[in-house]
């Protein structure tokens, strides 16, 4: 069993990593402080975190000096993710604030791995094609970017620079010390779990748009004629991996496709699966970043053996329904409902049967509560509950289930709000033990 750090471990690349080093036996460490991460990211299926929290999990701010040691004194390798990562707004608007972040974290993380250098066996860093000249990004006729034309450097961004003397510093530490390290510069990644609010990049941006459309209206940066290589994060985890057994001592190495796709075929791809018919505005007052690009991947393919796999159409059906449960989920939960838990009644009825009492302790037009059982497979129309316009579950233990085609897992006493239109095509995917307030029409 290998031990591993990985800092931005609870962030979206980070979050898939950790699971992935866990499934395949390794004993995993994680540094986030939560600034986009979320420890729910590193849940499964069921709700259950895949590291044991209170000891491989650690709150810390790496703009600290010397906050890691502690964490890297305990691991073989350190994969260093964590780093201000955003959408083009929040990039360009904080630009020093950002230079500076990420400089400080990375310079101290690097530093603090230069003090276990008897001990460390590797560390990855992660760079960013957004740190190749601007001048080769700034035609829409592509030519795919190689590893040898980073320098002489003219980044667009200071998020490109930033990173990339976050990759000197690894050239350094490698040279100076003789610690294995390797660089992976991903191009623009795209998945579950990930930021969909104000900060996030264009793919979870868009989804939220036409998810919430008309709420929301669809507002697209930039004329849309812009292209990025987009790679699934699945693909990057399985680069990570990769390079963690055979990227040492090459240098940096690019993960991306060398196919470039813009903005407008996302947008498009995006309103089709909404299935909705959405008026799309393009706001060209609106910065839309270095103009087209995608990655010439031999190096890796050569090296790590590393090819995308995962389709943009599949990788964008996923990530649609994930924000879509998310958002369904982060709108719905009630926060203010009155009585607690374990004050509920339990057991009043199993299967289908069903017994409805009064509770007190619920607002006043929530009259009535009722507790069952579903077993694995169940579909809760198969009940009936006509008298009902919308629901509140509450679970007991940690339950896993689907509604219309989206999977949700919940921990005991989440508090879920469900239509009852919805509620009706709850389908148990586990074993689903569950108390509901039905507000009555
Ligand atoms: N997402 C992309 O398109 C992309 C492209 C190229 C490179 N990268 C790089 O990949 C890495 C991971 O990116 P991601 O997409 O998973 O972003 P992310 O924001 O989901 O993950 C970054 C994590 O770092 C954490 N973090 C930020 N500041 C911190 C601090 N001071 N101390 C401790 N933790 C801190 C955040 O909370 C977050 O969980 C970053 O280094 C990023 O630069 C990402």
């Amino acid at each position: 069993m290998k031990k591993y750090l990985v800092t931005g471990g609870a962030g979206m690349i980070g979050s898939n990593l950790v699971k992935r080093l866990v499934k395949e036996g390794n004993e995993v460490f994680v540094i986030d402080n939560l600034w986009r991460g979320k420890t729910e990211y590193l849940h499964d299926k069921t709700g259950k975190p895949v590291i044991p929290l209170e000891t491989h999990f650690f709150n810390y701010d790496l703009l600290e000096p010397g906050i890691a040691e502690n964490v890297i004194s305990k691991v073989d390798y350190v994969v260093h993710l964590a780093d201000i990562v955003a959408g083009i707004d929040y990039v360009f608007n904080n630009q020093s604030l950002l230079f500076r972040q990420n400089i400080f974290i990375n310079s101290n993380v690097i530093t603090s791995v230069r003090k276990f250098k008897d001990s460390i066996k590797g560390l990855i860093y992660v760079g960013t094609a957004c740190s190749f000249p601007l001048t080769r990004q700034n035609s829409l006729d592509v030519i795919p970017l190689r590893e040898d034309e980073l320098y002489p450097a003219l980044p667009e961004s200071a998020y490109g620079w930033s990173k990339l003397m976050g990759q000197y510093e690894t050239e350094l530490l490698e040279k100076e010390t003789g610690i294995p390290t390797c660089t992976l510069m991903f191009h623009n990644v795209y998945g579950s779990p990930c930021d969909f609010g104000e900060r996030s990049q264009v793919i979870p941006a868009l989804i939220r748009k036409a998810i919430n459309y008309p709420t929301e209206p669809f507002n697209v940066w930039g004329s849309g004629e812009q292209g990025r290589a987009f790679i699934h994060v699945d693909d990057v985890v399985n680069g990570l991996m990769l390079a963690l057994e055979k990227g040492w001592g090459h240098g940096h190495i690019q993960l991306g496709p060398s196919v470039c796709t813009s903005i407008k075929e996302i947008v498009e791809a995006v309103v089709d699966i909404s299935g909705k018919k959405i008026d799309v505005f393009y706001d060209t007052t609106k910065p839309e970043g270095d103009k087209a690009r995608s990655a010439d991947y031999s190096k890796a393919k050569s090296i790590l053996g590393w090819e995308p796999t995962v389709g943009l159409r599949a990788g964008l059906e996923q990530q649609y329904n994930w924000i879509k449960s998310k958002l369904i989920v982060e709108n719905e939960i009630v926060v203010s409902f009155l009585g607690d838990v374990a004050s509920i009644p339990t057991a009043h009825n199993v299967g289908t049967k069903k017994v409805f009492i009064t509770n007190e302790q619920c607002e006043s037009n929530v009259t009535q509560v009722a507790s069952g059982e579903l077993i694995k497979g169940d579909v809760i129309e198969n009940h009936q509950h006509n008298s009902m316009e919308e629901f509140y579950i509450i679970n007991e233990g940690t339950c896993v289930f689907s509604i219309n085609n989206i999977d949700y897992s919940c921990t005991p006493g989440t508090f879920l709000k469900i239509p009852a239109k919805t509620f009706h095509s709850l389908n148990a995917t586990s074993d689903l033990r569950f108390v509901y307030w039905g507000v009555s029409i």
